[in-house]
């Protein structure tokens, strides 16, 4: 199976996808993206070590999110490489409301377990999202660097994503979090469906 279709199998579960006018604007609007995609890969880097210092007694969590850390810092990095490139500065963070009303749906209370398992599936989904958007960004812009760049990082978040919703089922009750699953893509379809289509930005 190639990897576009075992992906295909394993991700787009996503209920929603994308609407194909976001890929046009963002491309209009490069510089943003570029920013908004650098905090991105800061924010994305700063949540993984969090769960780190938080669930430090679930030894999985540092095992598996360690390099997971090193990875998005990197593409941090790559990101302000490009921007540097172009003569962009990185730009100040914006609100990011994609993630503060997935943030939202976080189930408070039960066991550490439990908590743990609610943050580990919102970064899953977060990451099955951007993997979605870079497939897009990269099959459909003309800068022929950003595309190579953009199918990279699909493949990499990819990997996040099969990381994330692994380890939630590991350290939980894996049919609770196969059933939990399936509540957060229905609750991210329609986050994304409330939000309006912003082309300066990655969600
Ligand atoms: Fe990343
Ligand atoms: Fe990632």
């Amino acid at each position: 199976m190639s990897w576009e279709e075992s992906t295909k199998q394993k991700m787009l579960h996503l209920q929603l996808p994308t609407d194909p006018r976001w890929v046009n604007i963002a491309e209009m609007n490069i510089e943003d993206i570029l920013v908004d995609h650098a905090y991105c890969e800061q924010k994305a880097a700063t949540s993984c070590i969090s769960l780190i210092v938080n669930f430090y007694d679930f030894q999985e969590v540092t095992e598996v999110l360690t390099p997971v850390v090193a990875e998005e810092w990197g593409h941090f990095e790559r990101v302000l490489e490009h921007l540097k490139k172009r003569g962009y500065p990185l730009g100040k963070p914006r609100k990011d409301e994609y993630v503060i009303k997935l943030s939202e749906f976080v189930k408070k209370g039960g066991s550490r377990a439990q908590q743990l398992s609610e943050y580990l599936l919102m970064n899953a989904l977060i990451e099955a999202r951007s993997c979605e958007r870079f497939k897009l960004l990269s099959n459909n812009i003309q800068d022929e660097e950003l595309k190579k760049f953009y199918y990279e990082l699909m493949i990499s978040e990819a990997g996040h994503y099969v990381n994330f919703i692994e380890l939630a089922r590991e350290i939980y009750d894996k049919g609770l979090v196969n059933e939990r699953w399936k509540e957060w893509l229905a609750y991210e379809a329609s986050v994304l469906n409330s939000l309006e289509i912003k082309g300066d930005r990655m969600h």
